[in-house]
Protein backbone atom coordinates (compact mmCIF):
# COMPACT_ATOMS: atom_id res chain seq x y z
CA UNK A 1 0.00 0.00 0.00
CA UNK A 2 1.13 3.76 -0.86
CA UNK A 3 2.41 5.25 2.18
CA UNK A 4 2.73 9.07 3.62
CA UNK A 5 5.34 10.50 5.22
CA UNK A 6 4.68 14.05 6.56
CA UNK A 7 8.24 14.20 8.14
CA UNK A 8 11.24 11.98 7.22
CA UNK A 9 14.44 12.16 8.97
CA UNK A 10 17.47 10.37 6.94
CA UNK A 11 21.21 11.14 6.33
CA UNK A 12 20.94 13.94 9.67
CA UNK A 13 18.64 15.76 7.30
CA UNK A 14 15.14 16.70 8.11
CA UNK A 15 12.47 15.73 5.03
CA UNK A 16 8.98 17.42 4.10
CA UNK A 17 7.13 17.02 1.75
CA UNK A 18 5.68 20.78 0.94
CA UNK A 19 2.24 20.15 2.07
CA UNK A 20 1.32 23.86 0.66
CA UNK A 21 2.13 22.68 -3.00
CA UNK A 22 -0.57 19.32 -2.94
CA UNK A 23 -1.86 17.74 -4.37
CA UNK A 24 -1.06 19.44 -8.14
CA UNK A 25 3.19 19.06 -6.82
CA UNK A 26 4.58 16.81 -4.69
CA UNK A 27 7.89 18.73 -3.56
CA UNK A 28 10.24 18.05 -0.80
CA UNK A 29 12.30 20.21 1.28
CA UNK A 30 15.00 18.77 2.61
CA UNK A 31 17.41 20.57 5.65
CA UNK A 32 19.39 20.12 8.60
CA UNK A 33 18.62 23.85 9.35
CA UNK A 34 16.16 24.74 11.97
CA UNK A 35 15.37 27.99 11.01
CA UNK A 36 14.39 26.44 7.62
CA UNK A 37 12.30 23.96 9.37
CA UNK A 38 10.63 26.81 11.57
CA UNK A 39 9.81 28.77 8.73
CA UNK A 40 7.94 25.34 7.40
CA UNK A 41 5.71 25.34 10.39
CA UNK A 42 4.89 29.36 10.06
CA UNK A 43 4.09 28.71 6.14
CA UNK A 44 2.50 25.27 6.84
CA UNK A 45 4.70 23.58 4.63
CA UNK A 46 4.33 21.21 7.33
CA UNK A 47 1.62 20.84 9.20
CA UNK A 48 -1.41 19.68 11.38
CA UNK A 49 -0.89 19.52 15.65
CA UNK A 50 1.52 16.19 15.81
CA UNK A 51 3.37 16.29 12.52
CA UNK A 52 4.47 19.53 13.67
CA UNK A 53 5.13 18.44 17.23
CA UNK A 54 7.87 15.69 15.54
CA UNK A 55 8.91 18.42 13.36
CA UNK A 56 9.89 20.94 15.96
CA UNK A 57 11.77 18.25 17.67
CA UNK A 58 13.92 16.95 15.38
CA UNK A 59 14.45 20.55 14.47
CA UNK A 60 15.69 21.68 17.71
CA UNK A 61 17.99 18.60 18.10
CA UNK A 62 19.35 19.59 14.63
CA UNK A 63 20.32 22.86 16.37
CA UNK A 64 22.92 21.48 17.92
CA UNK A 65 24.32 19.49 15.31
CA UNK A 66 28.05 20.05 14.69
CA UNK A 67 28.25 22.96 17.17
CA UNK A 68 30.83 22.55 19.99
CA UNK A 69 30.85 26.38 21.28
CA UNK A 70 27.96 28.14 22.90
CA UNK A 71 25.83 24.79 22.69
CA UNK A 72 23.41 26.21 25.18
CA UNK A 73 22.75 29.61 23.65
CA UNK A 74 22.35 28.01 20.58
CA UNK A 75 20.29 25.50 21.76
CA UNK A 76 17.94 27.99 23.78
CA UNK A 77 17.96 30.36 20.57
CA UNK A 78 16.56 27.17 18.51
CA UNK A 79 13.96 26.43 20.98
CA UNK A 80 12.63 29.87 21.83
CA UNK A 81 12.67 30.72 17.58
CA UNK A 82 10.61 27.34 17.26
CA UNK A 83 7.95 27.89 20.16
CA UNK A 84 7.34 31.29 18.46
CA UNK A 85 6.15 29.89 15.04
CA UNK A 86 2.80 28.61 16.03
CA UNK A 87 0.57 29.11 19.23
CA UNK A 88 -2.07 26.75 19.22
CA UNK A 89 -1.21 23.27 18.62
CA UNK A 90 -0.17 22.00 21.99
CA UNK A 91 1.70 18.66 20.60
CA UNK A 92 4.36 21.44 19.70
CA UNK A 93 5.05 22.20 23.01
CA UNK A 94 5.26 19.22 24.21
CA UNK A 95 7.59 17.91 20.98
CA UNK A 96 10.09 21.06 22.31
CA UNK A 97 10.17 20.40 25.97
CA UNK A 98 10.72 16.69 25.45
CA UNK A 99 13.70 17.84 23.69
CA UNK A 100 14.51 20.59 26.42
CA UNK A 101 14.45 18.25 28.98
CA UNK A 102 16.96 15.35 27.44
CA UNK A 103 19.16 18.67 26.61
CA UNK A 104 19.21 19.50 30.57
CA UNK A 105 20.44 15.34 31.11
CA UNK A 106 23.34 15.89 27.86
CA UNK A 107 24.45 19.36 27.37
CA UNK A 108 27.89 18.89 28.75
CA UNK A 109 28.12 15.60 27.24
CA UNK A 110 29.64 15.10 23.56
CA UNK A 111 26.68 13.03 22.42
CA UNK A 112 24.58 15.47 23.14
CA UNK A 113 23.65 15.62 19.50
CA UNK A 114 23.13 12.21 18.91
CA UNK A 115 21.24 11.93 21.86
CA UNK A 116 18.56 14.29 20.93
CA UNK A 117 18.34 12.75 17.61
CA UNK A 118 17.26 9.29 19.68
CA UNK A 119 14.90 11.39 21.71
CA UNK A 120 13.67 13.33 18.51
CA UNK A 121 12.88 10.04 17.03
CA UNK A 122 11.46 8.30 19.96
CA UNK A 123 8.89 11.03 20.21
CA UNK A 124 8.13 9.93 16.45
CA UNK A 125 8.08 6.15 16.96
CA UNK A 126 5.59 7.35 19.80
CA UNK A 127 3.48 9.19 17.45
CA UNK A 128 3.57 6.56 14.64
CA UNK A 129 2.42 4.23 17.70
CA UNK A 130 -0.76 6.57 18.91
CA UNK A 131 -2.03 6.73 15.58
CA UNK A 132 -2.74 2.85 15.42
CA UNK A 133 -3.91 2.88 18.58
CA UNK A 134 -6.62 5.77 18.04
CA UNK A 135 -7.50 4.17 15.16
CA UNK A 136 -7.95 1.01 16.74
CA UNK A 137 -9.82 2.63 19.31
CA UNK A 138 -12.09 4.15 16.99
CA UNK A 139 -13.59 1.77 15.20
CA UNK A 140 -16.03 1.26 18.25
CA UNK A 141 -18.03 4.52 17.43
CA UNK A 142 -19.44 2.65 14.24
CA UNK A 143 -22.14 0.22 14.66
CA UNK A 144 -23.19 -0.05 10.63
CA UNK A 145 -21.65 1.43 7.39
CA UNK A 146 -21.71 5.17 8.00
CA UNK A 147 -21.24 8.04 5.85
CA UNK A 148 -18.99 10.09 7.68
CA UNK A 149 -17.99 13.70 7.25
CA UNK A 150 -14.67 14.87 8.23
CA UNK A 151 -13.19 18.53 8.10
CA UNK A 152 -9.25 20.04 7.78
CA UNK A 153 -6.41 17.29 7.51
CA UNK A 154 -5.76 14.65 9.87
CA UNK A 155 -4.36 11.82 8.15
CA UNK A 156 -0.58 11.07 7.79
CA UNK A 157 0.57 14.35 6.47
CA UNK A 158 -1.22 15.61 9.70
CA UNK A 159 0.88 13.44 12.21
CA UNK A 160 4.41 11.28 12.45
CA UNK A 161 1.93 8.12 11.37
CA UNK A 162 -0.71 7.41 9.48
CA UNK A 163 -3.05 9.95 11.03
CA UNK A 164 -5.78 10.57 13.70
CA UNK A 165 -9.55 11.26 12.75
CA UNK A 166 -8.69 10.28 9.21
CA UNK A 167 -6.70 7.13 10.12
CA UNK A 168 -9.72 6.64 11.66
CA UNK A 169 -11.90 6.47 8.71
CA UNK A 170 -8.95 4.78 7.01
CA UNK A 171 -9.18 1.70 9.22
CA UNK A 172 -13.06 1.87 9.51
CA UNK A 173 -13.45 1.43 5.49
CA UNK A 174 -10.72 -1.26 5.31
CA UNK A 175 -13.25 -2.99 8.11
CA UNK A 176 -16.30 -2.41 6.11
CA UNK A 177 -17.84 0.94 7.98
CA UNK A 178 -17.15 3.10 5.87
CA UNK A 179 -19.83 3.92 2.68
CA UNK A 180 -18.09 7.35 1.75
CA UNK A 181 -16.08 10.29 3.41
CA UNK A 182 -17.68 13.73 3.07
CA UNK A 183 -14.94 16.24 2.96
CA UNK A 184 -15.32 20.00 4.51
CA UNK A 185 -12.72 22.00 1.78
CA UNK A 186 -11.76 23.78 5.04
CA UNK A 187 -11.11 27.18 3.92
CA UNK A 188 -9.29 29.72 3.54
CA UNK A 189 -5.88 27.03 2.89
CA UNK A 190 -8.51 23.86 1.70
CA UNK A 191 -6.30 21.20 4.19
CA UNK A 192 -9.97 19.45 2.81
CA UNK A 193 -10.45 19.37 -0.69
CA UNK A 194 -6.10 19.26 -1.34
CA UNK A 195 -4.73 17.03 1.68
CA UNK A 196 -7.30 14.61 2.66
CA UNK A 197 -8.91 14.14 -0.63
CA UNK A 198 -5.11 13.32 -1.67
CA UNK A 199 -4.83 11.28 1.01
CA UNK A 200 -8.33 9.39 0.61
CA UNK A 201 -7.77 8.92 -3.36
CA UNK A 202 -4.11 7.57 -2.79
CA UNK A 203 -5.73 4.98 -0.43
CA UNK A 204 -8.75 4.59 -2.52
CA UNK A 205 -11.57 5.04 -0.47
CA UNK A 206 -14.51 7.16 -2.05
CA UNK A 207 -15.44 10.42 -0.66
CA UNK A 208 -16.68 13.71 -2.44
CA UNK A 209 -15.69 17.05 -1.21
CA UNK A 210 -17.90 19.87 -0.10
CA UNK A 211 -17.58 23.71 0.55
CA UNK A 212 -17.71 23.89 4.24
CA UNK A 213 -21.22 25.89 4.10
CA UNK A 214 -22.71 22.62 2.50
CA UNK A 215 -22.44 20.83 5.36
CA UNK A 216 -25.29 22.12 7.00
CA UNK A 217 -27.18 20.71 3.82
CA UNK A 218 -25.79 17.46 4.07
CA UNK A 219 -27.30 16.74 7.11
CA UNK A 220 -30.13 18.07 6.75
CA UNK A 221 -30.54 15.49 3.60
CA UNK A 222 -29.28 12.57 5.90
CA UNK A 223 -26.80 12.15 3.97
CA UNK A 224 -24.20 12.14 7.29
CA UNK A 225 -24.15 9.79 10.06
CA UNK A 226 -21.02 10.70 11.92
CA UNK A 227 -18.85 13.21 12.21
CA UNK A 228 -14.65 12.76 13.03
CA UNK A 229 -12.38 15.74 13.20
CA UNK A 230 -8.79 16.05 14.86
CA UNK A 231 -7.42 18.67 17.47
CA UNK A 232 -4.78 20.57 18.23
CA UNK A 233 -5.59 20.91 21.87
CA UNK A 234 -7.33 20.04 24.44
CA UNK A 235 -8.43 21.73 27.70
CA UNK A 236 -8.83 19.42 30.85
CA UNK A 237 -12.64 19.95 30.68
CA UNK A 238 -12.79 18.81 27.18
CA UNK A 239 -13.08 22.03 24.89
CA UNK A 240 -11.20 21.46 22.12
CA UNK A 241 -9.47 23.84 19.55
CA UNK A 242 -9.61 22.69 16.06
CA UNK A 243 -9.37 24.17 12.39
CA UNK A 244 -11.37 27.22 12.16
CA UNK A 245 -14.92 25.30 11.37
CA UNK A 246 -14.99 22.95 13.15
CA UNK A 247 -17.27 24.93 15.64
CA UNK A 248 -19.94 24.95 13.29
CA UNK A 249 -19.92 21.44 12.53
CA UNK A 250 -20.54 20.84 16.14
CA UNK A 251 -23.03 22.94 16.33
CA UNK A 252 -25.21 21.70 13.25
CA UNK A 253 -24.66 17.77 14.57
CA UNK A 254 -26.39 18.63 17.84
CA UNK A 255 -29.42 20.09 15.62
CA UNK A 256 -29.44 17.26 13.55
CA UNK A 257 -28.66 14.71 16.43
CA UNK A 258 -25.37 13.29 14.41
CA UNK A 259 -22.66 12.19 16.79
CA UNK A 260 -19.62 14.15 16.81
CA UNK A 261 -16.10 13.12 17.95
CA UNK A 262 -12.61 14.29 18.18
CA UNK A 263 -10.13 11.96 17.68
CA UNK A 264 -6.42 12.68 18.67
CA UNK A 265 -3.28 11.45 20.70
CA UNK A 266 -2.91 12.78 24.58
CA UNK A 267 -0.36 14.89 24.03
CA UNK A 268 -2.56 17.04 22.77
CA UNK A 269 -4.19 17.33 25.88
CA UNK A 270 -2.76 20.61 27.58
CA UNK A 271 -3.37 19.87 31.38
CA UNK A 272 -2.42 22.83 32.27
CA UNK A 273 -5.68 24.59 30.41
CA UNK A 274 -9.09 23.93 32.76
CA UNK A 275 -11.26 25.10 29.59
CA UNK A 276 -11.24 26.37 26.29
CA UNK A 277 -11.33 30.10 27.38
CA UNK A 278 -7.34 29.69 28.03
CA UNK A 279 -6.48 28.72 24.42
CA UNK A 280 -4.43 30.61 22.67
CA UNK A 281 -6.12 31.20 18.94
CA UNK A 282 -4.00 31.73 16.29
CA UNK A 283 -4.81 34.83 13.75
CA UNK A 284 -3.57 33.99 10.63
CA UNK A 285 -2.67 37.16 8.29
CA UNK A 286 -5.15 38.20 5.86
CA UNK A 287 -3.04 37.45 2.85
CA UNK A 288 -4.79 33.50 3.33
CA UNK A 289 -8.18 34.89 2.65
CA UNK A 290 -8.18 37.29 0.02
CA UNK A 291 -6.04 34.55 -2.54
CA UNK A 292 -5.63 31.37 -3.20
CA UNK A 293 -2.46 29.93 -4.10
CA UNK A 294 -1.13 33.19 -6.35
CA UNK A 295 -4.66 34.18 -7.13
CA UNK A 296 -6.11 37.33 -5.51
CA UNK A 297 -9.85 37.43 -5.99
CA UNK A 298 -10.75 40.22 -3.90
CA UNK A 299 -9.01 43.33 -2.30
CA UNK A 300 -6.38 43.41 0.32
CA UNK A 301 -7.41 46.64 1.66
CA UNK A 302 -10.61 45.47 2.86
CA UNK A 303 -10.28 44.69 6.76
CA UNK A 304 -10.44 40.78 7.80
CA UNK A 305 -10.44 38.50 10.69
CA UNK A 306 -8.62 34.95 9.75
CA UNK A 307 -8.48 32.79 13.10
CA UNK A 308 -6.86 30.07 12.13
CA UNK A 309 -8.56 27.95 14.58
CA UNK A 310 -12.25 27.52 17.21
CA UNK A 311 -12.90 26.30 20.27
CA UNK A 312 -15.81 23.66 20.07
CA UNK A 313 -17.10 23.03 23.89
CA UNK A 314 -17.17 20.02 25.70
CA UNK A 315 -20.81 19.91 26.10
CA UNK A 316 -20.97 19.28 22.21
CA UNK A 317 -18.66 16.59 21.54
CA UNK A 318 -20.09 13.24 21.80
CA UNK A 319 -16.40 11.50 22.57
CA UNK A 320 -12.97 12.36 22.32
CA UNK A 321 -11.08 8.97 20.86
CA UNK A 322 -7.25 8.59 22.13
CA UNK A 323 -4.67 5.69 21.85
CA UNK A 324 -5.74 5.16 25.64
CA UNK A 325 -9.33 5.02 24.96
CA UNK A 326 -12.68 6.75 24.08
CA UNK A 327 -13.41 9.54 26.85
CA UNK A 328 -17.71 11.12 27.26
CA UNK A 329 -18.87 14.46 28.32
CA UNK A 330 -18.20 15.14 31.28
CA UNK A 331 -14.77 15.04 30.54
CA UNK A 332 -12.01 15.23 33.45
CA UNK A 333 -8.69 14.83 31.38
CA UNK A 334 -6.00 15.84 33.84
CA UNK A 335 -5.07 12.58 34.51
CA UNK A 336 -5.69 10.60 30.90
O1 LIG B 1 -3.51 24.94 10.50
P1 LIG B 1 -3.29 23.44 10.40
O2 LIG B 1 -3.44 22.91 9.04
O3 LIG B 1 -2.03 23.01 11.10
O4 LIG B 1 -4.51 22.86 11.27
C1 LIG B 1 -4.60 21.48 11.45
C2 LIG B 1 -5.82 21.04 12.12
O5 LIG B 1 -6.62 21.82 12.59
C3 LIG B 1 -5.99 19.59 12.30
O6 LIG B 1 -7.33 19.24 12.26
C4 LIG B 1 -5.39 19.21 13.66
O7 LIG B 1 -4.11 19.69 13.77
C5 LIG B 1 -5.40 17.77 13.88
S1 LIG B 1 -4.10 17.01 13.01
C6 LIG B 1 -4.08 15.38 13.32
Amino acid sequence: MFKIEAVKFKDDKIILIDQTKLPLKEEYIVTDDYERIAIAIERLEVRGAPAIGVTAAYALALSVKNKNENVEEEFLKAYNRLKSTRPTAVNLFFGLDSIKEEFEKYKNDPRVYLKLIEAAKRLHEDDIEMCEKIALNGLSVFDRKMRVLTHCNTGALATGGSGTALNVIRRAYFNGFVECVHVDETRPLLQGSRLTAWELDKLGIPFSINTDSTAAVLMKEKKVDLIITGADRIAVNGDTANKIGTYNLAVLARHHNIPFYIAAPTSTIDRHCPSGKEIKIELRGKEELVKIGDCRFTSDAYDAYCPAFDVTPAELITGIITEKGVFGNPYRLENV
